[in-house]
């Protein structure tokens, strides 16, 4: 029986990955812009990190993380996000000894034993960025500012930015007393999770994707109603530089996100697809992380976009990105001019320019009709009547226009004809 990929898992061919490579530029190139520097931290981590940092009574840790025991005994998980690990590489390598903000960008594979359907995966990728040690609103502005830069650059519309503040440790000390009365009379209508989730962690049941819990705590109290002095000034401030700089959002009250570690500003990026909204990113402040993983208290904050879900958004609204990176020249060998057909090939690819040629001994013509089917603009056929006199023949193939070019002017020939 033939072996098929793991469910929830893609595999990116050529045609694709082309395009998974402008998103990257583009991802770089911003970065560099607002300088971001990239770190790549490993794919799997001790599982106390996500257990700690993540929060226990979230879905992420509580259903969906690969988590197995490697052959020395130590549990270990693939990675399902990539903050905690970022805060555990700045703690563990004493970023924190040097000038401060720290500002870093990541992007690779992320693991969740989610429900696979179009955008969600089991294996998928993520563009993260961080800003570690800085606590003004200018840091929660400025991530919210690039992650939309991003995605209209990328050309993508109608996406809609929902943002909120869910408080410092301060304000929730009076928000769980207040969840907790509030669904006190319905418990009994709420999901099997929910109902542990009142005594564990109240906060969860605003974030339910069951219906009924949604609609049940459609008027509970949120915690903006519940702000300190500190945070509520804090928001505002955030709200006024996105005013600013003109980026328009919604403020949700409701909006409480998947994750444990959040304080002050939480937001989410999303998109309208039949009558639902769905997430394309989100992320938020998380002034408490480091301490939950046993470092000193350093505010952060930043956000994540998903990748694959950024693709299908292309896809469904009709943009392309600038895929070009196809041949520019294919080398055809015909007669026995194989060694010829070989140092052409290099000198076009010491010019820096994209080259191939034949390896199966097809015919002239069999391999005329591939270099057609490929589409490139450039044929070089080495014949052995032309060798014999010192040339190759470069046909332009939307012309079909040949010239005969000695055999050291044919690289710098093919890189001006293709405006190189
Ligand atoms: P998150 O909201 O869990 O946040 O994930 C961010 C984005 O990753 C989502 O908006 C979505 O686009 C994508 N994503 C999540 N799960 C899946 C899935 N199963 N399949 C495809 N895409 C998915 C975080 O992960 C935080 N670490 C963000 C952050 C960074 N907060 C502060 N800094």
């Amino acid at each position: 029986m033939q072996i098929s990929r793991v469910r929830g898992t893609s595999d990116i061919l050529p045609g694709t990955t082309e395009k998974w490579q402008a998103m990257e530029q583009t991802m770089h190139q911003i970065c560099r812009e607002y300088a971001y520097r990239e770190i790549r931290t490993p794919i799997f981590e001790h599982t106390e990190l996500f257990l700690r940092g993540v929060g226990e009574t979230t879905d992420i840790v509580e259903k969906e993380m690969y988590t197995f025991l490697d052959k020395g005994g130590r549990s270990i998980t693939l990675r399902p996000e990539g903050t905690a690990a970022i805060a555990r590489a700045y703690l563990e390598n004493k970023m924190f000894a040097q000038p401060q903000p720290i500002k870093l960008y990541c992007a690779g594979p992320m693991f969740r034993y989610d429900r696979p359907q179009a955008g969600r995966l089991r294996q998928f990728h993520q563009f993260d960025v961080e800003v570690i040690g800085a606590e003004g609103p200018g840091a929660d502005a400025e991530i919210i500012v690039l992650a939309m830069d991003f995605l209209a650059r990328l050309g993508l519309k109608n996406l809609q930015l929902h943002i909120n503040s869910v408080g410092c440790p301060q304000c929730r000390q009076v928000l769980p007393e207040k969840l907790r009365t509030y669904f006190s009379g319905e418990v009994g209508d709420l999901c099997g999770d929910c109902r542990t989730r009142i005594d564990r962690n109240p906060l969860r049941v605003l974030d339910c994707k069951n219906g009924k819990c949604r609609d049940i705590g459609r008027e509970a109290p949120t915690p903006l109603d519940c702000l300190c002095t500190a945070c509520t000034e804090h928001f505002e401030q955030v709200r006024r530089q996105l005013d600013i700089l003109g980026i328009e959002c919604v403020v949700n009250p409701r909006l409480v996100r998947g994750l444990d570690y959040y304080t002050r500003t939480a937001f989410e990026i999303l998109f309208t697809e039949s009558g639902a909204q769905n997430a394309v990113g989100g992320g938020g402040r998380y002034d408490g992380l480091m301490e939950t993983i046993g470092g000193a208290s350093v505010p952060a904050v930043g956000f994540a976009i998903g990748l694959e879900r950024v693709l299908l958004l292309l896809d469904r609204q009709d943009v392309s990105l600038d895929t070009s990176v196809g041949l520019e020249a294919f080398v055809a060998v015909a007669g026995d001019t194989e060694q010829l057909a070989t140092r052409i090939l290099a000198d076009l690819r010491k010019e820096g320019l994209a080259a191939d040629r034949d390896y199966a001994g097809r015919s002239l013509k069999a391999q005329m009709k591939y270099a057609g089917k490929t589409q490139v603009p450039l044929v070089v056929i080495t014949g052995e009547d032309e060798a014999a006199r010192g040339v190759a023949v470069v046909r332009m193939m939307t012309t079909g226009e040949q010239t005969e070019v000695p055999i050291e002017m044919v690289a710098e020939r093919v890189r001006t004809l293709s405006g190189r």
